[in-house]
């Protein structure tokens, strides 16, 4: 592993043993439960996608990996429905608490499961948000599950979300230059999937750019 990647990963471990203290975003209250992935200054990821979204009130949203459920909080907020997915039971916890918190029951379903498989076989979206882990790695526990990953798993989603959206939705992930895949092969599987690249949005950190993805479905 890169030494930047190395050094995100061990800053990650010491943050999510420990919690953080509850996050204060735009009016929400979003608890960072030990063992779950934190939204914030340091992993950023969430924020970029959070501030990218595309939301419009009648729209059913997909948050794949929801960790703390920050993402489907946003959505919900404005969304008619939110499906919050996670391999992690610790995230489903935070996330139910989360949702509670806010006053957002009854707009956010939670379920676990890897990627699509939790859904049952008719569902579609209008928006899928997927921040996935991507520092290279094999994780060694649902934790590091949080945030390492060979590339395989956005593979596995690019591949996979166009049979999850309805025509015309969205697909929005965020990727970095510390991941495993280049953004010709993100681009690529997404457009032999059937999505087509909207926009590519790119922020710059002290050890790594970031690229905000928004792919369509071709109608
Ligand atoms: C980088 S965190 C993002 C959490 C949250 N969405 C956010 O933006 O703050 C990635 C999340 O994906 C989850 N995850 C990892 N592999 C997954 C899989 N195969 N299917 C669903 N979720 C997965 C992890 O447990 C973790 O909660």
């Amino acid at each position: 592993m890169r030494l930047q990647a190395l050094l995100v990963s061990k800053a990650l471990k010491i943050l999510v043993n420990h919690g953080l203290p509850p996050l204060k975003y735009e009016g929400l209250t979003v608890y960072r439960c030990p063992r779950v992935f934190p939204p914030g200054k340091l992993t950023k990821t969430s924020f970029l996608l959070a501030q990218t979204m595309i939301l419009k009130e009648n729209f059913e949203v997909l948050d794949v990996g929801c960790g703390t459920g920050f993402l489907s909080l946003v959505a919900a907020r404005k969304a008619k429905r939110v499906v919050a997915v996670d391999v992690n039971p610790e995230a489903l916890k935070c996330t139910l608490r989360n949702v509670k918190a806010n006053g957002l029951e009854g707009k956010v379903e939670v379920r676990r499961g890897s990627l699509f498989e939790a859904l049952k076989p008719e569902e579609k979206f209008d928006l899928i948000v997927a921040n996935l882990p991507y520092l290279p790695g094999q994780p060694r526990s649902l934790l590091e599950a949080g945030w390492l990953d060979d590339g395989s798993l956005m593979v596995k989603l690019l591949r996979e979300a166009g049979g999850r959206l309805k025509p015309g939705g969205f697909l929005q992930t965020v990727y970095s230059s510390l991941g495993s895949l280049t953004r010709q092969e993100i681009v690529g599987e997404a457009e032999a999937s059937g999505l087509s690249l909207l926009e590519r949005r790119t922020f710059k950190s002290l050890l790594e750019i970031f690229d905000v993805y928004t792919f369509t479905l071709k109608v």
